[in-house]
């Protein structure tokens, strides 16, 4: 099928090229023109494990172009996916301004033939239905401008904007968005109109019958077709429920830090109940990233909109602004005083595996630690590497962990990076005036490090 994505972010970008390994047509649109250049030239703009590989493949047996031309897109596109960041304004409400931008645009060029436009961004509820008007009235803005130039109505060409908007969430996890994409547990698609669904579903076919899939011989994926509001609140409810799974876990990580328990215990003995399910019960500095947090806020607001309180997930995000404090509390515990002390931070993005550094819990760590007057290292294997740094401020950025660790008072882990699994804990500890490591993720094994000389401190652990 013909398609174009606009928005090659970290869920446009995934969405257009693993679409166009399927086997459809894909033309990804984006107004950066830098951005468009380097995917033009088979880079990818995101780190994203396997994305380049496929994206060089794709582009090579023709099915994937790049480009910043909205109007050749929209031509082009029997389904138009909007993808473009719907990133939290300050009042928590999420901020629509550039799907509006996209939604606009689209009707502006759109040509005789019916299209399917799909949310593919998290949109407040209700968002279909005015991605439909501002479409529309991007069609009537043109329509307008047409008969200006044309002098009067009689030399109008009727304009042809037959269309259905689809919402069609997206669940992928950074660091492994390729992976969910073809192995997803469920395709969820919110339309009124079933020829829309239809379309979709034929897009989608090969992933449905895990052609694509880690294990081809597993059921087809369900498809969930719902109403487009339905829809919409299945992705809100999706990660706001793992959003207060991973609160819930650090709750009780807290009070086994208090009576003695190990978390990490007690989350296999729950999640060994199918009720509960072992994923999303990993204890730590709280949950960060450019979903979960924005979403919770989105789905919070538009509750107040309504004069409802949402009291649980009010708690929710208290918890989690608490556990992003609980690292400094266990620095505190160990070296007293942080003024003029040396904290080494052991990764920097919200979640290994990526470069995304939104809403990361390490923002809010060198925010604490400068402001206690500590000195703040960190070392990431991509922030360094890309130099991604900028928009980091008070913090030094070593090249490898080991020079990190030299004339620290203290390590964090605040991301689990593989790599951090095989370093020489050892020769790090002899190096660090106090051989202090905390690990926020409770990654690293407490008798390895311990041995290696570190005083250890997990989290309820
Ligand atoms: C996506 C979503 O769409 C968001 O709603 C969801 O909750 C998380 O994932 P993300 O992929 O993270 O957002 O967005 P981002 O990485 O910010 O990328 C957005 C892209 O859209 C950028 O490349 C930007 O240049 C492009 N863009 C933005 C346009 O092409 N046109 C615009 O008008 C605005
Ligand atoms: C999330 C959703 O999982 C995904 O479906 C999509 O909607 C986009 O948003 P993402 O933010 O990329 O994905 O990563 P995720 O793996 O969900 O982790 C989010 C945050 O929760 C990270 O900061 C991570 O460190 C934290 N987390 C996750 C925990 O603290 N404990 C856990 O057990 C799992």
């Amino acid at each position: 099928m013909r398609v174009c994505v606009i928005g090659t972010g970290y869920v446009g970008l995934v969405t257009g090229v693993c679409l166009a390994h399927i086997g459809h047509h894909v033309i990804c649109i984006d107004n950066n023109e830098e951005k468009v250049k380097l995917m033009k030239s088979g880079q990818s703009p995101i780190y994203e494990p396997g994305l380049s590989e496929l994206m060089q493949s794709s582009a090579a047996s023709g099915n994937l172009e790049f480009s910043t031309d909205l109007e050749a897109g929209v031509k082009h596109g029997e389904i138009l996916f909007i993808a473009v960041g719907t990133p939290a304004l300050p009042t928590g409400e999420s901020d629509t301004r550039y799907v509006e931008a996209v939604a606009r645009g689209i009707g502006a060029h759109l040509n005789g033939g019916y299209k399917v436009i799909v949310n593919k961004s998290t949109v407040p509820i209700g968002s279909g239905d005015w991605v439909r008007m501002i479409v529309l009235d991007g069609v009537a803005e043109r329509q307008k401008n047409l008969v200006a130039a044309g002098g009067g109505i009689s030399t109008l060409e009727r304009i042809e904007a037959e269309f259905d908007v689809v919402s069609n969430p997206e669940f992928l996890r950074e660091g492994s968005a390729v992976y969910d994409t073809f192995n997803p547990d469920r395709i969820v698609l919110g339309s009124n109109n079933p020829k829309a669904i239809e379309m979709m579903k034929e897009l989608y076919a090969p992933l449905v019958e895990r052609q694509f899939s880690e294990d081809p011989s597993l059921p087809p994926v369900p498809v969930v077709v719902t109403d487009l509001s339905s829809a919409e609140m299945i992705k809100y409810a999706a990660n706001a429920f793992l959003a207060t799974k991973i609160s819930f876990i650090n709750e009780v990580a807290n009070i086994c830090d208090r009576v003695g328990a190990d978390v990490t215990q007690v989350a296999k003995g729950i999640g060994l109940d199918s009720r509960i399910g072992s994923k999303f019960l990993s204890a730590g500095i709280g949950w960060g990233g450019s979903c979960f947090p924005k979403d919770v806020s989105a789905l919070v607001h538009t509750a107040e909109d309504y004069g409802y309180e949402t009291e649980l997930l009010n708690a929710a995000i208290n918890v989690n602004k608490r556990q992003r404090t609980i690292a400094i509390e266990k620095l505190q515990q160990e070296l007293k005083i942080l003024k003029g002390k040396t904290v080494g931070l052991l990764g920097l993005t919200f979640k290994p595996d990526t470069d995304d550094m939104r809403d990361a819990p390490a923002l809010t760590m060198i925010e604490q630690l400068n402001r206690l007057g500590a000195k703040v290292k960190a070392y990431d294997p991509i922030v360094s590497q890309s130099g991604l740094s900028h928009g980091l401020s008070g913090v030094i950025i070593e090249s490898d962990p080991e020079r990190l660790a030299d004339g620290c008072d203290a390590l964090v882990v605040v991301t689990e990076w593989q790599e951090f699994l095989r370093l020489d804990y050892g020769k790090m500890a002899k190096t660090m005036r106090e051989p202090v490591l905390i690990d926020g993720r409770n990654f690293l094994d407490p008798a390895v490090v311990t041995a290696a000389g570190f005083r250890y401190l997990g989290i309820g652990r």
